[in-house]
């Protein structure tokens, strides 16, 4: 690829021709890759993702030296299940949504991993925020992740609440750093008596979104929680829950009811989502991953308390169809299935150019996610590989 370097005063700036669909300037500060148009990075951020690094490759070091017989992710842990799925885009998919990867009518085989956000998995009983990475297999294209450029997979990482914890990488950093070295984020919260220190917005977020009360993976509504583009334009992605899935909340969630109900329902019946695109507007924030893009969604997804978290006067931007995930009818809750889906990496990065994460917390899970998935299987002796079909997962007992 076509590479020209230019010498600025401070950092160096490389102009990369992404493809036909990205028309953007790709610029480079103190190492970490950025799009002009749309992105600024913080002079805090490289030494952010090197603090973060170290804490998330501790944690998993410190749970091998406990004797665990595999060491899980640092984040999403407890996994629900993968499932094998449908990726089809609509037909009438329109112009400006349409990339190398959503082209009308097109349709992939995926992998779908549900997850739970907690560090240390516990039980489904408890609140928590679930995740939903979609991996798209097939897709050609080369990718931005360093190494996986010519793998065939597409990504799309999503957490059932619409904004993040932590408002950069910066903020991130020093949350991981508290729960990791105080076991609890008070520090990160009231980090001194004077209350102008004080992080009550973190604190107020976090508690939405670790609130829910839910009974059923396929009924949450899901959020890529930072923008991502689309072509040359921001936008966030979601997926809206269209399964005929009428569960309700158990009196006493046994601590697996979400795997059960899941595994359960997909007997006999599918699973569906609308994979779903927000429109950036004037006034939504790409920096700021607590950045709340208004959907006009009902107060149960879209919390009131957003307004506060993330205040300003701005439009709104519904969410618009551009594919639908089927979940077929499956048996997927068994051992070998289960060590093949811990074995799996989901990042945003696997991803073409077109659609290129964006922003702070963003830039922070590029070499993160890769470092941790690295080390999580040297340390498990397992190998760190991208599917390039559904049939090995599909041939495990
Ligand atoms: C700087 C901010 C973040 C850091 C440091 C971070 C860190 C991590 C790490 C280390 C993993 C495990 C990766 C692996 O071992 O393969 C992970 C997984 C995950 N993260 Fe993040 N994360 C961040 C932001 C986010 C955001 C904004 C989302 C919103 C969608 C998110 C959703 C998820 C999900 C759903 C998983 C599980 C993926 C799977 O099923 O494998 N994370 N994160």
């Amino acid at each position: 690829m076509f590479l020209k370097t230019l010498a600025l005063a401070s950092c160096s700036i490389s102009v990369l021709p992404l493809s036909a669909f990205a028309d953007v300037t790709i610029e480079e500060k103190a190492g970490i890759e950025y799009v002009k148009e749309w992105e600024n990075v913080s002079d805090s951020e490289v030494s952010a993702i090197s603090g973060m690094t170290k804490d998330l490759v501790g944690k998993i070091d410190a749970d091998a030296a406990k004797g665990s017989k595999r060491v899980l992710r640092d984040a999403h842990p407890k996994a629900h299940g993968c499932v094998v799925a449908k990726f089809t885009v609509d037909a009438a998919l329109a112009a400006n949504y349409q990339t190398s990867v959503l082209q009308p009518g097109k349709s992939y085989d995926a992998i779908i991993r549900f997850s739970s956000a907690a560090a240390t998995p516990q039980s489904d009983a408890v609140g928590d925020a679930r995740g939903m990475a979609v991996k798209l297999l097939g897709v050609p294209g080369k990718k931005l992740l360093e190494g996986q450029e010519s793998e065939l997979t597409q990504d799309f990482v999503m957490i059932n609440f619409p904004i993040f914890v932590g408002h950069d990488a910066a903020d991130f950093s020093q949350l991981v750093s508290s729960l990791i070295h105080d076991g609890a984020p008070i520090k990160y919260f009231f980090p001194s008596l004077n209350p102008m220190t004080w992080r009550v917005k973190q604190a107020l977020n976090l508690l939405d979104f670790n609130g829910k009360k839910d009974a059923s993976l396929l009924q949450q509504r899901f959020f890529s929680l930072v923008p991502y583009l689309l072509n040359d334009q921001p936008t966030k992605f979601g997926a809206e829950p269209c399964s005929n899935n009428t569960a309700l909340r158990p009196d006493k969630p046994d601590e697996n009811f979400l795997r059960k109900e899941l595994a359960g329902f997909l007997q006999s019946k599918s699973g569906c989502f609308n994979f779903v695109v927000q429109d950036y507007k004037p006034g939504f924030e790409i920096e700021d991953g607590m950045g709340w893009w208004p959907a006009g969604l009902d107060a149960a997804v879209e919390p009131p308390s957003l307004r506060i978290v993330s205040p300003g006067n701005k439009p709104v931007s519904k969410f618009n169809r551009v594919a639908q995930i089927t979940i077929p009818p499956q048996s997927f809750d068994t051992d070998a299935k289960n060590i093949y889906c811990d074995n799996l990496s989901f990042q945003p990065w696997h991803a073409v150019p077109e659609h290129r994460p964006l922003g702070s917390i963003n830039r922070a899970r590029r070499s993160i996610y890769l470092a941790i998935s690295k080390h999580r299987h040297s340390v498990n002796g397992a190998d760190a590989v991208e599917p390039t079909s559904l049939r090995e997962f599909q041939e495990l007992k």
